[in-house]
């Protein structure tokens, strides 16, 4: 088995007041909230009926079907400039510009996504999201997700709780599913760009999808992890996120009382494979032993 982590928090022990975390999460939200409104309003822009010159407006990364849109840039240089503004001097990692998720101090990191689901953005499929997590050490302190299409904040601080916030501004304290049996669990998942990844976890697949309720595939890790907490699923496995993937949405799970396998904290980038699991707590230790039990406790490497 890997040396990842499963515990009931996302985080190392982080001694910040609660004021302090409150204070991160507000701007993780307002940055995030930011992001997400430029992403709207940019779609039917570059990719709508009136849309011009769609075509530059894609490029691929390491795999021909991982793309990175004009907008996923944008959003990210929104976000970077913002904090240049209110939180000048953190360090930033970012999906489309870089950086690195631990260094020799221990300063709060802002690690972004500024588009997770980028396939269903550029489809129109209406479960893409902007992630935004504070984090030190390697660990996850304030996070919030917003689900572009549909206006929805979901937002944590360690110890503070969980919520989802929607688009009329209802507030919903998030707890997991009471689910008690894998076999009734419904599980999401994702699969990797590359395809000799993708070929071990369709052969894992192959052996979980017996043991469970139903599988399902929607698109974007950060809002996985939120359906977790919202109960929309009761348990999510995948394998070689990135920390920008999970940053924010482990901790919406983890603070709604979900049980969490993440990566070793200093890997930033998931090539290493390592597996990601948040399960509602009283499936967590059954999934987890189905998912060692059928080999999917080992990294998948993508080469
Ligand atoms: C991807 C999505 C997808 C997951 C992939 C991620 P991206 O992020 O979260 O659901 O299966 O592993 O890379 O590329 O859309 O930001
Ligand atoms: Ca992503």
């Amino acid at each position: 088995m890997s040396e990842s982590t499963t515990s009931s928090v996302a985080a190392a022990s982080v001694d910040l007041p609660p004021e302090e975390i409150a204070e991160l999460r507000r701007i993780a939200v307002d940055l995030a909230e930011s992001a997400a409104a430029h992403v709207r309003a940019r779609r039917p822009e570059v990719f709508g009926p009136a849309g011009a010159g769609a075509e530059d407006a894609v490029r691929t990364k390491a795999h021909p079907t991982d793309p990175v849109t004009v907008v996923d840039t944008e959003a990210e240089e929104l976000i970077r400039a913002r904090l240049a503004e209110t939180r000048p001097g953190d360090p930033i990692l970012g999906e489309e510009g870089g950086g690195a998720l631990v260094g020799a101090d221990d300063a709060v990191r802002w690690v972004i996504d500024p588009i997770d689901g980028t396939v269903n953005f550029l489809y129109g499929i209406p479960g893409y999201a902007v992630s935004v997590a504070a984090m030190r050490g390697g660990r996850s302190i304030a996070g919030a997700v917003v689900d572009v299409a549909h206006a929805v904040t979901y937002s944590a601080g360690l110890g503070l709780g969980a919520i989802r916030v929607d688009a009329d501004g209802v507030v919903e304290h998030l707890r997991c599913n009471p689910v008690e049996s894998v076999s009734l669990a419904l599980v999401a998942t994702g699969f990797a760009y590359g395809r000799q990844r993708r070929t071990r976890q369709a052969q894992l697949i192959a052996q979980i999808l017996p043991e469970v309720r139903d599988i399902r595939r929607f698109g974007a890790a950060a809002l996985d992890l939120c359906h977790v907490a919202t109960g929309r699923v009761d348990g999510y496995f995948e394998h070689g996120l990135n920390a920008w993937d999970w940053g924010a949405g482990a901790l919406v799970a983890s603070e709604a009382g979900a049980v969490l396998r993440l990566p070793p904290s200093a890997s930033a980038t998931g090539t290493d494979g390592d597996l990601v699991v948040a399960a509602a707590p009283g499936i967590a230790a059954e999934l987890l032993a189905l998912l060692d039990g059928v080999g999917a406790g080992e990294p998948i490497p993508d080469r």
